[in-house]
């Protein structure tokens, strides 16, 4: 790792640890393990927002796109982007009409530029994407996407944006307003910006059902839960103890969120560079993730606030999940 990324890690881990309650940042679950994890985490019987975002987008979402016909596609938290071929094989038929249409010059080419913050993992996605279709011209960003998303100054436009499987609730309170405002910057007036929500308990939504998407039975997140020690150790030079720690996830229906935490089982001395030992006593957590949820009304709102506005939207038969298309207002 470059010196000042590792600055700005640790300074991140100092800071949380420093808090009343312990916190990591999330981001830092998604080394290439983690990331690994995360794909197994989408395959399991417990965790529903994956099957159901994709069946969305096969069934709602892949018009909206053919109608817009977006010459590139900007994806945040791109991942494995194993949703994502959904999104650009409806992107191509929306090119290749329009140049029927009109001129018979137009080329069906897409751009996509993936962001992710997992380099290595990143880097394979798009290599994948290639393999698969020559014709696309993938542009991978390795960066953190509440950074300056400037390099969307480059892309042929119009530019679709999306932020899939609910990572925005990733981003709890401020945060998630100041994500939608980065994106917000980055649009042109054409623009369009594509994001997945997972909706809070409701008729068809038990918060049994929602709590053991967190807690499967097989014990995956909980491995990607403490993985993050064990990337941490590697990156940062902390020295957490593994066995330590037991996960824990559950909802907090006030706050409209999940937390996820690592629970001391014992008084726990963790070295961290430059802030020397942190103690963290038996049965006290450190908070490594918050996974927000969301009704229609609140994500209006959050939009609004970041000047954008809801221009389609759909939800499945049990309000699982849903998908907002927004545009600049
Ligand atoms: N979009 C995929 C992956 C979701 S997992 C899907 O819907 O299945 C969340 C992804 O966001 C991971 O790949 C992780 O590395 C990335 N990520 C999390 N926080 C990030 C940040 N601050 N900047 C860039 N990428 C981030
Ligand atoms: C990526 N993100 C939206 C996932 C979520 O559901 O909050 C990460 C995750 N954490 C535990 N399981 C999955």
């Amino acid at each position: 790792m470059k010196a000042p990324a590792l600055a700005g890690m640790l300074e991140e881990i100092r800071w949380g640890l420093s808090r009343p309650q312990k916190q990591l940042p999330s981001k830092y679950f998604y080394d290439t393990r983690g990331s690994e994890l995360f794909e197994a985490i989408t395959e399991l019987p417990e965790y529903y927002p994956t099957r159901t975002e994709t069946s969305l987008l096969k069934t709602q979402v892949a018009g909206w796109v053919t109608e817009m016909a977006p010459a590139s596609l900007v994806e945040l938290g791109a991942g494995s982007a194993r949703k994502t071929r959904i999104l650009l094989a409806a992107m191509g038929h929306g090119i290749s009409e329009r140049a029927d249409q009109r001129t018979n010059q137009r080329t069906n080419q897409r751009t996509y530029a993936p962001v992710d913050v997992a380099g290595d993992f990143l880097r394979a996605t798009a290599e994948s994407l290639r393999v698969e279709d020559p014709s696309l011209d993938v542009r991978p960003q390795v960066r953190d996407i509440t950074w300056d998303l400037d390099f969307v100054d480059e892309l042929p436009t119009p530019v679709l944006f999306a932020l899939l499987g609910s990572t925005i609730g990733n981003f709890a309170g401020e945060a998630a307003g100041e994500l939608l405002s980065n994106v917000r910057s980055a649009m042109r007036e054409n623009d369009l910006f594509l994001v997945g929500a997972d909706l809070r308990p409701g008729a068809g939504k038990s918060i049994e059902r929602l709590e053991a998407a967190y807690n499967d039975a097989q014990g995956v997140t909980a491995d990607f839960n403490l993985n993050m020690l064990r990337a941490l150790n590697r990156d940062a030079g902390t020295d957490f103890d593994l066995t330590a720690f037991r996960h824990r996830a559950f909802y907090d229906e006030g706050e409209g969120r999940i937390e996820m935490h690592l629970v001391a089982e014992t008084d726990q001395e963790v070295q961290v560079p430059g802030a020397g030992v942190v103690q963290i006593g038996e049965g006290e957590s450190i908070r490594t993730e918050l996974s927000c949820k969301y009704d229609r009304s609140v994500l209006t709102g959050l939009f609004e606030a970041a000047s954008l506005g809801i221009v389609k939207w759909c939800t499945d038969e049990d309000g699982l999940y849903a998908m907002a298309l927004v545009s600049p207002t």
